[in-house]
This record gives C-alpha cells, sequence and structure tokens, in this order.
C-alpha cells in the first residue's frame, strides 16, 4: 500500500465568476519511505497540490489516499511550509510541543519527545530561544521539528528552503537526508530549484502550468550519498530544464 496516492486530481478556482482550472489529472504514488521531489514555475499549483493532501481544502475531483485511508490526519501527514510559521510567542519547544496537543501524552512523554525532535534538527541548545532569536535556517529546522514529532507518514515540504540563502539550503538538504535515515518517512518536497530537487528525490515530477500538470517524471536512481557535482546529475538537470523552460 502507498503512503500516498493521488488518481486522476483535478481542481479549479472560481475568480470573479469565471472558473480557472488550477490543476490537471495529477496522478501520484509515494511509497512507504519514499522522496519525491515536484518542480514547477512559480503558479503552477504547487501549492494548491500540497494544501489538497494536507486536508486544508476538500473542493477537487479525482481521489487521494492517505496510507490507504480515504481522509487525512495529523497523524498521516505534516506539513512545512516555505515561511517557518512558528508562533511568536512560543519558545522553540513550546512551538515543538504544540505537536502533542489533541494526544493523550503525558507531560513526561510531551517533554521527552519534543527533546528527541530538537536533538535531530540540531537545536538543543536554543529551546527555550523564540522565534526572533532564531536565524532563518534554525527557525526552518525547528519548523521541521515540529512537522517531524507529529510522527507523520508523509511529510509534505512547501519550498523549505527557498528563502535562505545557497549554501545553508545545502546543508539543509543533507540535514534532510540524515532526519530521513534516521527517521523513516515519506517526503513529498515541492521545490523551484531543479538542483534541489535531484539531489534529494527518487523520483521529480515536473509540472507544467496553465493549468497545472505532470510534464516529465524523472526517476533519479542514484546511490546515496549523492555528488553534487556527478555528471548523470547534470544531465539529469539538462532534462528537467528542457521540460520547464
Ligand atoms: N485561493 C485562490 N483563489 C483563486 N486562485 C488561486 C487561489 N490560490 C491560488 N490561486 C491561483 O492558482 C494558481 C496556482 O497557485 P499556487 O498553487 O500557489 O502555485 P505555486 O505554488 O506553484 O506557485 C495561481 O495562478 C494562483 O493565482
Ligand atoms: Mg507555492
Amino acid at each position: 500500500m502507498n503512503a500516498l496516492a493521488l488518481e486522476h486530481v483535478s481542481k479549479s478556482y472560481t475568480l470573479e465568476g469565471a472558473v480557472r482550472p488550477v490543476l490537471k489529472d495529477i496522478n501520484l504514488q509515494v511509497e512507504h519511505n519514499e522522496i519525491v521531489a515536484i518542480v514547477g514555475a512559480s503558479g503552477c499549483g504547487k501549492s494548491t497540490l500540497l494544501r489538497l493532501v494536507v486536508g486544508l481544502d476538500s473542493d477537487y475531483r479525482g481521489s487521494i489516499s492517505w496510507g490507504g485511508q480515504n481522509t487525512p490526519s495529523l497523524s498521516k501527514v505534516g506539513m512545512v511550509f516555505q515561511d517557518h510559521r512558528l508562533y511568536p510567542w512560543l519558545t522553540v519547544e513550546g512551538n515543538v510541543a504544540l505537536a502533542f496537543d489533541n494526544t493523550s501524552l503525558s507531560t513526561a512523554d510531551r517533554r521527552d519527545r519534543t527533546r528527541h525532535y530538537l536533538r535531530l534538527v540540531g537545536l538543543t541548545d536554543y529551546a527555550k530561544a523564540y522565534p526572533r532569536q532564531l536565524s532563518g535556517g534554525m527557525a526552518q529546522r525547528a519548523a521541521i521539528a515540529r512537522a517531524l514529532a507529529q510522527e507523520p507518514e508523509v511529510l509534505l515540504m512547501d519550498e523549505p528552503f527557498g528563502a535562505l540563502d545557497s549554501i545553508l539550503r545545502m546543508r539543509l538538504q543533507d540535514e534532510l537526508l540524515s532526519i530521513w535515515e534516521r527517521n523513516k518517512v515519506s517526503i513529498v518536497i515541492v521545490t523551484h530549484d531543479v538542483e534541489e530537487a535531484l539531489y534529494l528525490a527518487e523520483r521529480v515530477l515536473v509540472m507544467e502550468p496553465n493549468p497545472g500538470r505532470i510534464r516529465d517524471v524523472v526517476e533519479v536512481g542514484l546511490p546515496r550519498p549523492r555528488d553534487r557535482g556527478d555528471p548523470a546529475l547534470a544531465a539529469l538537470k539538462r532534462r528537467c530544464l528542457e521540460t520547464l523552460i
């Protein structure tokens, strides 16, 4: 059974009375512990697609199933947005512990799990810090810790490193891979950075706009750890760019 399956998913927005198709016939299967990347130009419907998958919008055609079930739940999907969306009035540990709201965990378990996920993203020493005291990369790591603390089967990431400089982005990509290796989870990452997509994912879905649809599926098939300078990656990048540009 797939961790996530989309079949013939289409979506339209109605704007000032006019119906605008945004997603057309999206098919996607994500296996357990697989990393899938979605690349596409701005406006091709990537965020809309994740909103459907995380259950923020149920107005679509086709079907989505989460681990074989027809309704999403917090225990199935976690989400990391481009802007970290941490609550400024809560500390880092307070933000991560939000993942345990509506659970029956004891106070001690909440504290242990919060510590565990902060350690996983390298923020142990910043547990008591407020979001304004963090750098962009640290805030994004805290957001990843919060999403992982829900222990989702699928982690959705919407351009999670898009606002960061390229060196920090590469560092966080490596951190994400090491978290993924230690903490088996399926990841769907949306990005407009083709190199990021090819470095991280087993499969890269290349989208085309108006309406958003999947134009190409690139199987990366390279062993890990990958070499960013691998000519095989450069060849795949060329293929993706031919579709995108
Ligand atoms: N709530 C909305 N109402 C109407 N149109 C929307 C809404 N949200 C997004 N759109 C439109 O849908 C298209 C896809 O948007 P989005 O999913 O944000 O794309 P991406 O994340 O790939 O940049 C855009 O043309 C955008 O203007
Ligand atoms: Mg977007």
